[in-house]
């Protein structure tokens, strides 16, 4: 039985770089997009120096608390007396005032920037994809392509809005807690690195190395779960070879398999919970009872051991959350990497900005000697020798089987692709000498499946002309005769299409496309395979619309049907990348021993 994917998550695409010096120098580069709100990031950063001060006042002041003399009363107390209770007690006030403050400052000034930054970021990088040549769309799947500007964007989100920062908290809080320790005392201390930091580390990596496990059992359940899947599915083959025993023992086995795994994770959770109690709550006790010692000794007071304990509790955590917050760094780096990658490729030479002046073009076509192969696969030649010229109005057909290589020849018309051999020369110019957006602004190209996006209808057939008034693309989708059946629905030209909306007939989404073309107004038009897929009634309005459409324009039509082609002014019949024969309709259909004759004799026969 196939094999289906597994049930686990996959963690593709988020995997944390390996750091090397290309890695950092495509993380550098995010720095273009902070530049423009340096001012905000400083500020930011000021206040996350701020915040990471004040925290380690609470423990320093929670000594002071417990060293302190009880007073006349709250008030009365001045906030720099250290010695007064009350007026410790208003000075942690004060710092829990301004640690939020900072904090709310800083957790804002963050925000502000990376947000900015991202959206400028998800922006350059969704303008220089849909820029890039349809080379790299037969190189790329379009759901790694998604998941670069949404999966790997949010992966940066979080590495730049949250760990960076935090990262850098922690490491503030770990040295300066640290420095404030050596102050109260410097062998206690020493104690307290030896031991703390190494147990809280082993905890981290402990805890990481359950939670795989445990993944690694849901991955394990996943796979039962796809033997009763595919047995209850194909339940008919497994009776059919009364292959019952088998099955019953072959999930029997993936059931063990995920119970021992199960039973590991078990040993190691429990594992854990002993290390935590013994060796944590072990290490502070171990700590407590050097402390109190020294407090014999006369070294320190009951002040300066709440102090330590508060504050090596703060590094403590500070040093646990480290490990994590590297790796959501790592992954952003990762992530970054990716993106930049992406703007590096080399994008076609296409402007985003509107076309004011249509290029003045007549519309001649011309193939000279054209040949072509596909880049992704260089050994299969396409196109072989192909010459043919489309004279300013003309109607050229492309006809032949499937495979000959007519989509091809549109969509080196549209440039997609550049020749490998010959040229291509519109109005007797190369091809690849015109800008490329205003060449394309003069085609148009109908094809045989119209893809329609989520929107109105007045905003798809606006998508040939974008700001075009509703005067006009009425008239566009009178020409194309679909305003008809607009008019028919109840929300006219504002019923929305596509999933969410209504859903349209082949050849109604074919007239909205022909009304697009209308509006464009192109010089060159391509037909491919317009009207294959419909049914004989709405191929003859469909046909009546493109009739109208191509009238004064250069069109070049690929039909199924040859019926379709009767009255083009030329026929080039293609097989296999080659012009085999070419001509009008009664010049080809004479010569019997020919493709076209033998082609609209079996049509007729089929009809
Ligand atoms: N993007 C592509 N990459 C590689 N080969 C392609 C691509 N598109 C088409 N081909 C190949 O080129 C040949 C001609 O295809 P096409 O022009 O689509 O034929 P037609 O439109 O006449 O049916 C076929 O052999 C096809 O397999
Ligand atoms: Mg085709």
């Amino acid at each position: 039985m196939a094999s289906r994917r597994k049930g686990g998550a996959t963690d593709e695409g988020a995997k944390p770089a390996k750091l090397n010096k290309e890695a950092w120098r495509k993380t550098t580069r995010l720095f273009r997009y902070l530049r423009p709100h340096l001012g905000a990031f400083a500020l930011g950063m000021l206040c996350l120096l701020a915040t990471s001060l004040l925290s380690l006042a609470f423990p320093i002041l929670l000594g002071k608390l417990v060293n302190a003399e009880s007073s006349q009363g709250f008030w009365s107390a001045a906030l720099s007396d250290l010695t007064n209770i009350d007026s410790i007690a208003k000075l942690l006030i004060l710092v829990f005032a301004l640690q939020a403050a900072f904090g709310f400052a800083r957790i804002y000034l963050f925000g502000l920037v990376s947000e900015n930054a991202l959206a400028n970021l998800r922006q350059d990088t969704y303008a220089h994809l849909v820029r890039m040549p349809m080379l790299f769309f037969a190189r790329h799947r379009v759901g790694e392509l998604n998941s670069r500007i949404s999966a790997d964007v949010a992966l940066l989100q979080e590495g730049m809005t949250t760990s960076l920062a935090e990262l850098l908290r922690q490491i503030i809080t770990i040295t300066l807690g640290i420095t404030l320790l050596t102050l109260v005392s410097v062998q206690l201390t020493l104690t307290m690195l030896a031991t703390l930091p190494v147990v809280a580390l082993v905890a981290v990596f402990f805890g990481r190395w359950i939670r795989k496990l445990s993944k690694q059992v849901q991955d394990r359940i996943a796979d039962t779960n796809v033997i009763v899947d595919e047995t209850l599915q194909g339940i008919q083959n497994v009776k059919a070879f009364s292959n019952e025993a088998f099955e019953v023992g072959r999930y029997r086995s993936s059931v063990l398999k995920a119970r021992d795994l199960a039973l590991k994770g078990a040993r190691w959770r429990g594992a854990f919970v002993s290390f935590i109690i013994f060796c944590m709550f072990g290490v502070i006790v171990f700590i407590i009872w050097r402390a109190v010692h020294l407090k014999a000794q006369g070294l320190l007071d009951m002040g300066d051991i709440t102090s330590f304990l508060a504050l090596s509790i703060m590094i403590g955590a500070s040093i646990a959350s480290i490990p994590e917050l590297v790796t959501t760094m790592l992954k952003a780096v990762g992530a970054t990497e990716r993106l930049m990658d992406l703007q590096d490729g080399e994008p076609e030479p296409i402007s985003l900005t509107p076309q004011t002046t249509p290029l003045p073009l007549k519309g001649e076509i011309a193939f000279e000697h054209v040949s072509f192969h596909y880049a992704t696969r260089p050994e299969h030649a396409v196109l072989r020798d192909v010459s043919f010229t489309a004279k300013p109005g003309e109607r050229v057909a492309l006809v032949g089987p499937s495979g000959a290589g007519k989509s091809t020849i549109a969509s080196l018309v549209l440039r997609f692709h550049d020749p490998v051999g010959g040229r291509i020369t519109i109005d007797g110019k190369d091809a690849r000498d015109y800008d490329l957006s205003a060449l394309r602004h003069r085609m148009s190209i109908v094809p045989q499946e119209v893809l329609l996006f989520g929107g109105t209808i007045r905003e798809n057939i606006a998508y040939g002309k974008p700001g075009a008034s509703m005067a006009e693309i009425e008239a566009a989708a009178r020409k194309a005769n679909a305003h008809a059946f607009i008019a028919g629905f109840p929300q006219g030209y504002d019923t929305v299409v596509g999933e969410r909306g209504v859903q349209l007939s082949g050849g109604q989404r074919q007239r909205i496309a022909i009304a697009r073309a209308v509006l464009k107004d192109p010089a060159i038009l391509i037909l491919d395979e317009a009207t294959s897929a419909l049914d004989t009634a709405s191929e003859r309005l469909v046909q009546e619309a493109l009739d109208k459409l191509m009238e004064g324009r250069t069109s070049i039509v690929i039909a199924h049907r040859l019926s379709t082609v009767r009255n083009a002014d030329r026929i080039l019949v293609l097989d296999q990348g080659r012009v085999l024969e070419s001509g009008t309709h009664d010049e080809l259909i004479a010569n019997t021993g020919g493709l076209y004759h033998s082609l609209s004799r079996l049509q007729l026969s089929e009809a």
